[in-house]
């Protein structure tokens, strides 16, 4: 391997890459797209709210990056499929895509209806599905690419009241190693960043509630939420040349909840 003094360079710059990200008007989304543009990248911004989608672009631009917005609402497989093409032809080619759309409704299983199935698994589930097919011929013509969904540790951990949701992410995590296997040949390298419980404008509410709050102090060994930021080393790894032996993984970045609990915790 090169030891040249610009082998940090080498492996993590985005520069000349095209980075299409799917739900970027969002709390994570959003810290993801500024910080691939800041690392080179030119960025299609999605989201479903035009307002939104501008924010983001302009913070993009604020930190010196290039952003591109496109507006869709992926419940229909339709516009998935236009999602990628217009995004192909506006960036010319397609490097990195991330799947960071998602919804939930949280309600005890006796509650959730066929609609609430429905409309969580459209986002969560089947958009990813069809932006990632409709992104594997344009990456392969290309010679390779990256795809990164955005599970979730409902993936692994069973929480009540996100029957629907956490079914979605953990199909996302068995998804994620079949697209790396037939995709290998390919070049293209499919993952999924695991984050834990973040604080965002979506999960301000839950750690607002000082019962919830308490719940997650107590069982998440670092003893915090992440903040968006958090995710961002791990997805630029997965984004970039550093990855290129990577594939077919769930990268867990949750503050050590997933590995356990202490048997003395003092209550907080
Ligand atoms: N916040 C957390 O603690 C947390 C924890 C684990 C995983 N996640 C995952 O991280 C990702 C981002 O979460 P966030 O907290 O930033 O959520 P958010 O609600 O702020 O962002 C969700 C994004 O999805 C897009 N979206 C939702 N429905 C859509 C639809 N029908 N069509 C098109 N786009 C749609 C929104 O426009 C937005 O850009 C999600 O995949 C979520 O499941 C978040």
């Amino acid at each position: 391997m090169d030891t040249s003094p610009s082998i940090l360079n080498r492996l993590f710059s985005l520069g000349g890459k095209n980075v299409l990200l799917a739900g970027a008007s969002g709390g994570i989304g959003q810290v993801l797209a500024v910080a691939l543009a800041e690392a080179g990248a030119t960025v299609a911004v999605h989201g479903r709210n035009p307002e939104r989608v501008q924010q983001t672009c302009a913070r993009v631009e604020a930190a010196a990056g290039k952003a591109v917005p496109f507006t869709a609402d992926l419940t229909q497989v339709e516009a998935c499929r236009n999602l990628v093409n217009e995004a192909q032809a506006a960036l010319g080619r397609l490097d990195v895509l991330i799947n960071c759309a998602a919804t939930n409704r949280r309600k005890p299983m006796a509650q959730v209806t066929p609609e609430d199935f429905d409309a969580i698994v459209a986002v969560n589930l089947r958009s990813i599905y069809f932006l990632s097919q409709a992104a594997y011929p344009v990456m392969r013509a290309q010679g390779g690419g990256k795809i990164i969904h955005i599970g979730s540790i409902n993936s692994f951990y069973g929480l009540d009241t996100v029957s629907v949701y956490g079914l979605t992410k953990g199909a996302l995590a068995q998804l994620t190693k079949v697209m790396a296997v037939e995709w290998a040949a390919d070049n293209i390298q499919v993952n999924c960043l695991t984050p834990g419980f973040f604080l965002t404008p979506l999960s301000k509410p839950l750690w607002a509630d000082r019962e919830k709050a308490r719940w997650f102090r107590e069982r998440i060994p670092l003893r915090r939420p992440g903040q968006p930021e958090e995710l961002v080393g791990a997805a630029l790894l997965l984004a970039s040349r550093a990855s290129s032996y990577i594939t077919g993984q769930n990268i867990v970045v949750d503050g050590g909840f997933l590995a356990g609990g202490s048997w003395e915790r003092d209550e907080i």
